[in-house]
């Protein structure tokens, strides 16, 4: 692990200081924040901020409004939550590189703190344009950056700034980096990691990447069915992402070549359409009109067996449906069971970390990753630009 230069060397005194954070928060359906998580990750840097005495401008996107000013994605639900926690006002300058942002932060005094409107409501924040970074570059003397779930974005909040003022990591993206490593760099074995969720094209990348890296691999969710349907089981009416043939064959291959044991359900929890009844059926015997929805318990056995062993695990994604409650017993069952397993385990990616919440698992974990897509990629050893680009310690 490259060690990055940290917000504790500098001198932040009375200095205008940018923050990118990752804000990007779930939302309720009237905008509300419905999970503040990412929020409260960011109090650390945000509290010795304020404690030395700086004039923090925060930074941050929500949601993909596509370089438009989109109402629904506006950042004040957040400033309202923020300004909750930290117990005094932020207020928010509406258009982010304009007059209200210069005067904000122009006139703020230590301790204080403004934030700046969705970044992503101007078109030159996801191009990383360079007249867009400079503006935002002025606001402010000094970069830091928190925003672990967006560094793997070379936006100009995240490349284009830090690359134009002097920057530090701070405690989030630190502590990130610092967890995640242990996942990439010799990680105790055996090492499990198990798998759920869906899009199989987009995660393919990440199987692949545990081929030789983790001594098993347990597959659950919709990720399982592609591979399932490979080994020529019919699955009913469930819906299996197609035209992954090819792709099923080589990754076969190179887990049978790399030692890595792959590890899939054997049975399922069924949901009959037009009926609230579930049933278990065994992989083989799924009938013509069901759909599959959860792990059954005879692979929470067999997932819970891989798990026994194990000195690392790394999680990322659910098991079945686990917001409806009548699919969620696979995912918390095997969760669950992580507690009584000594060892370091790591659940990261998508909405990994409110699931475990959601659940009541959180504490079979020893880290839950802020991080989405940036995580993922961390784990699969991808460079991140919004980290190469931060000057080493
Ligand atoms: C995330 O939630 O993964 C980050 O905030 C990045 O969001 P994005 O996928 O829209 O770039």
């Amino acid at each position: 692990m490259v060690a990055k230069r940290g917000i504790q060397v500098a001198s932040l005194r009375g200095r205008r200081v940018l923050v990118r954070v990752d804000f990007n928060v779930p939302q309720e359906a009237n905008g509300q924040v419905a999970d503040d998580r990412r929020i409260q990750e960011a109090l650390p840097t945000l509290n010795h901020l304020r404690a030395a005495g700086a004039r923090t401008i925060l930074m941050s996107h929500l949601g993909r409004p596509e370089g438009r000013h989109d109402p629904r994605f506006t950042l004040k639900p957040v400033v309202h939550r923020l300004s909750a926690i930290l117990g005094q006002p932020v207020p928010l300058a509406s258009d982010i590189i304009g007059i209200q942002a210069i005067e904000g932060s122009a006139r703020l005094a230590n301790g204080e703190f403004l934030m700046l409107e969705n970044l992503r409501f101007h078109p030159g924040e996801e191009a990383n344009d360079p007249a867009f970074a400079a503006a935002l570059a002025r606001l402010g003397e000094l970069f830091v950056e928190d925003a672990f779930g967006t560094l793997h974005r070379a936006h100009a909040s995240t490349v284009g700034v830090p690359s134009r003022l002097p920057s530090y990591a701070g405690f989030l993206v630190e502590r990130e980096v610092r967890e995640l490593s242990r996942l990439v760099e010799r990680p105790e074995r055996p090492y499990v990691a198990l798998l759920g969720g869906a899009k199989v094209a987009d995660k393919l990348p990440l199987l692949a990447s545990f081929l030789g890296r983790a001594d098993t691999v347990a597959i659950g969710g919709a990720l399982a069915f592609p591979f399932l349907a490979h080994r020529g089981h019919t699955l009913g009416a469930t819906e299996v992402e197609g035209g992954l043939e090819d792709v099923l064959v080589e990754f076969d291959r190179a887990a049978m070549g790399a030692k890595t044991e792959i590890v899939l359900p054997t049975d399922a929890v069924l949901e009959r359409p037009g009926t609230s009844a579930t049933d278990v059926v065994e992989i083989g015997a799924i009938p013509p009109d069901a759909i599959i929805r959860d792990i059954g318990p005879a692979t929470v056995a067999r997932f819970r067996g891989a798990l026994l062993d194990s000195r690392t695990v790394f999680w990322n994604g659910p098991l079945g449906r686990a917001e409806d409650p009548r699919f969620a017993a696979g995912t918390r069952d095997v969760l669950a069971h992580l507690a009584s397993i000594p060892g370091y385990h790591v659940g990261a990616g998508g909405d990994s970390a409110r699931i475990a919440q959601d659940l009541a698992v959180t504490s079979s974990f020893q880290f839950l990753s802020t991080g989405g897509g940036a995580a993922l990629e961390f784990v699969q050893g991808t460079e991140l630009p919004g980290l190469a680009i931060l000057p080493d310690a």
